[in-house]
């Protein structure tokens, strides 16, 4: 996320969705009266952070989706995109049914494209991100998925690989897993995957499971895994802890590189997106923040020395 060169968008892969659902009941009770894609992840709100993710892998075509309460929020922070040069749809989950529901939700607008996906609590910072972003968006077949090793893998989807290095299995939060190879919330699908999803079951906790739906790449031979390596970072922020430790993150990059972390605004206008003139009205409407500050010297720096890659 930190790093974003201006690379040409990716010309396959164009559509998006952010699912940023879910009653968020670990977080309670922070999340009884906000969505917890809503709090802050230290001076921005957390949705900021896998969007920017979407936005650096070239999507500019982006469906919301969220509960009946919290959409209208959403709507009142992102408004139609224009502010980024990106469009945004929005899309009511009624009940919360498992994430691959997102593309039956979405299948008009889906409309046989290839799509990505991401979670709406997971963050993503790697040097160099946007080009192996970009890189999956623009496969013509399969699914890409991207794995980081931690410490707690039973909580989340988990890899196993055969003794060449390959990736032969996955399991969603299995109580012995097979390695310390977790699957993040960011996923990346060719045009099938609405057909692959329309033929998922609820699972035992009667959700659809996005480990169900790589299942069907994996026996077809057709999903890839990236593996995240010691340098980047991938925090989900549904625990107080993961809350509070991806703040420090932020904070701590933040004040010691003069860096921001997360801004939608300033991705725009790297990708191209937006213009400076846009990004300076943008930035005044941060008002007299650290956040505002940074992006009124970006576009000034610019103006001065060229825009930095
Ligand atoms: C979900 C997925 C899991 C994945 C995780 C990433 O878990 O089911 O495979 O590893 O997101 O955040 P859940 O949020 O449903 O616990």
């Amino acid at each position: 996320m930190n790093d974003c060169p201006i690379l040409p968008t990716a010309d396959k892969l164009k559509k998006g969705i952010l699912l940023a659902g879910g009653s968020g009941t670990r977080l309670h009770p922070m999340t009884l009266a906000v969505s917890k894609q809503l709090l802050p992840v230290y001076d921005k709100p957390m949705i900021y952070y896998p969007l920017t993710t979407l936005m650096l892998s070239g999507i500019r075509d982006i469906m919301i989706i969220s509960t009946p309460d919290d959409l209208p929020l959403f709507q009142r922070l992102l408004g139609d995109g224009s502010q980024y040069g990106v469009q945004f749809t929005y899309r009511v989950q009624p009940s919360p049914d498992g994430i691959p529901q997102a593309f039956l939700l979405a299948a008009d607008w889906l409309d046989n494209s290839p799509c990505a996906l991401v979670l709406g609590d997971n963050l993503i910072f790697a040097d160099h991100l946007s080009t192996a972003l970009q890189d999956a968006a623009q496969r013509d077949e399969g699914a890409v998925i991207f794995s980081y090793q931690v410490k707690d893998p039973e909580r989340y989807g988990v890899i196993s690989f055969d003794p060449m290095g390959k990736l032969c299995d996955i399991v969603e939060k299995p109580e012995k897993p097979p390695s310390n190879w977790a699957v993040t919330g960011l996923y990346f699908y060719d045009k099938r995957v609405l057909d692959f999803s329309r033929r998922l079951k609820p699972s035992w906790r009667n959700e659809l499971e996005i480990t169900d739906l790589n299942r069907f790449y994996l026996e077809d031979g057709k999903l890839d895994v990236v593996k995240l390596g010691r340098g980047c970072a991938w925090l989900d922020a549904g625990l107080p802890e993961s809350l509070l430790e991806a703040s420090s993150f932020v904070r701590t990059i933040q004040a010691r590189q003069g860096l921001i972390v997360g801004s939608p605004g300033e991705v725009a206008y790297r990708m191209g997106y937006i213009t400076g003139q846009q990004l300076h009205d943008y930035a005044l409407k941060m008002g007299k923040t650290e956040l505002g500050r940074i992006l009124l010297n970006l576009v000034a720096s610019d103006l001065k020395h060229g825009p930095m890659s």
